[in-house]
């Protein structure tokens, strides 16, 4: 069962109305008798920048492979720029990527490093030379072109891989988490750098990461993937607001959405959901829920308001289990052993320890998932809070 968002698949209406940049219809990937990747569907636009997101093992890096031609494709078709490429050698795809280990000659200068590919490809002198002006000034290397790469910070070893890229003015950059060598502060700074250098040049860009932080920040979309299917496809607002799924709910945001099994009791005008903490009521026009008797309940610990009203309008409650200290707020876990919530708050409000305590959930934004499949229940109509 695919789940994607229709804008991510290749038959919608806006493969017609223009050209993507690629094109994946159908793409497999098998080694040997295990396959891996599943009849992957997405249209990427001209100018794009699409994110793929997921756990490790779901399969980003091998379709993004395919899509480079560093892995051969078992079924489907690709196309890049409107053409087809499946049994295209990676050199004639006009495609550039950038490796997590940035893989720089060791031994060679770094002027020499961003020009090799060219030099292979016998681009007169005078154009490489104008050409390594241009990208060095761009990314802040004019500075370090004599120097060999164990003279630079991993920083700016990403950088001469990333001039290495884009130095062949190619139609698409492919990125395969290339800052996860990075420590939190550098990796901060080039993800910052990596969307400038986007805006600047608007080159289609497709970027595999399993941080949901850079995901968030630098995706036009996002292509969440779980065991080599694609599980939604949206903005980064989209996939936030509106999990299709409980595992897309689970995946993205931090701290976690709070998972809970409720029952259901149809009261009339409203829905009664009740669980080991707590009571929710919410309005039928929201969400399916008729003929069910359990739910998945999803709300986002920033969701939580203390209770000032008693419990009358339902919530969840229960005894502080631990407190987390994030600086200016405090993630508070309550609840029964084993069902616990957790609720974000200011610092300064925070409870103490063993103390009880009361939350209501904002019935905006509360989400209910299939006990069984996961899949959203949230009507298609409803509009975007
Ligand atoms: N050469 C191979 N032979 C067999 N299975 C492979 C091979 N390469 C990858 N796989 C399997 O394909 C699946 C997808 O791997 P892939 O490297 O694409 O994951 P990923 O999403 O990039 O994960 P990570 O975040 O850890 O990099 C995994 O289950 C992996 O074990
Ligand atoms: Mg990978």
């Amino acid at each position: 069962m695919s789940r994607a968002d229709p804008s991510g698949s290749s038959d919608s209406s806006f493969s017609k109305q223009k050209m993507s940049a690629i094109s994946c219809h159908h793409i497999i990937k098998r080694y040997g008798e295990t396959q891996v990747v599943h009849e992957f569907d997405l249209e990427v636009a001209d100018n794009e920048f699409v994110v793929f997101l997921g756990p490790s093992g779901c399969g980003k890096s091998t379709i993004l492979r395919m899509l480079a031609g560093l892995e051969d494709i078992s079924g489907g078709d690709l196309h890049i720029a409107g053409r087809r490429v499946n049994d295209l050698p990676p050199q004639e795809r006009g495609i550039a990527m950038v490796f997590q280990n940035y893989a720089l000659y060791p031994h060679m200068t770094v002027r020499d490093n961003i020009a090799f590919g060219l030099k292979r490809l016998k681009v007169p002198k005078a154009e490489i030379d104008s050409r390594i002006k241009e990208v060095s000034d761009t990314l802040g290397l004019a500075r370090y072109l004599q120097r060999k790469p164990a003279e630079l910070s991993g920083g700016q070893q990403q950088r001469v891989a990333i001039a290495r890229a884009m130095i062949k003015t190619p139609k698409v950059f492919l990125f395969d988490e290339p800052l996860s060598n990075l420590d939190a502060k550098l990796r901060n700074h080039m993800r910052i750098e990596i969307a400038k250098l986007h805006q600047a040049l608007k080159t289609t860009t497709v970027y595999v990461t399993h941080d949901q932080h850079e995901a968030m920040t630098l995706a036009d979309r996002i292509v969440l993937l779980r065991d080599g299917r694609i599980e939604q496809v949206g903005t980064p607002r989209e996939i936030f607001e509106r999990p299709c799924s409980a595992f897309v709910a689970g995946f993205i945001g931090t701290p976690p959405m709070n998972l809970v099994e409720m029952s259901v009791k149809d009261q009339g005008g409203h829905f009664e959901l009740s669980g080991p903490d707590g009571v929710v009521h919410v309005e039928p026009h929201r969400f399916s829920l008729q003929g069910r008797e359990r739910v998945t309940l999803g709300i986002r610990p920033a969701h939580l308001r203390v209770d000032t009203n008693g419990g009358r309008h339902g919530g969840f409650s229960g005894e502080v289990q631990l407190i987390e200290y994030l600086g200016n707020e405090v993630l508070v876990n309550f609840g029964q052993d084993g069902s616990e919530i957790s609720a974000l708050m200011p610092s300064a409000q925070g409870p103490q320890l063993r103390e009880r305590v009361s939350f209501v959930a904002d019935p905006q934004q509360v989400h209910l998932f299939d006990i069984d499949t996961g899949a959203s229940l949230l009507r298609i109509d409803v509009p975007l809070h």
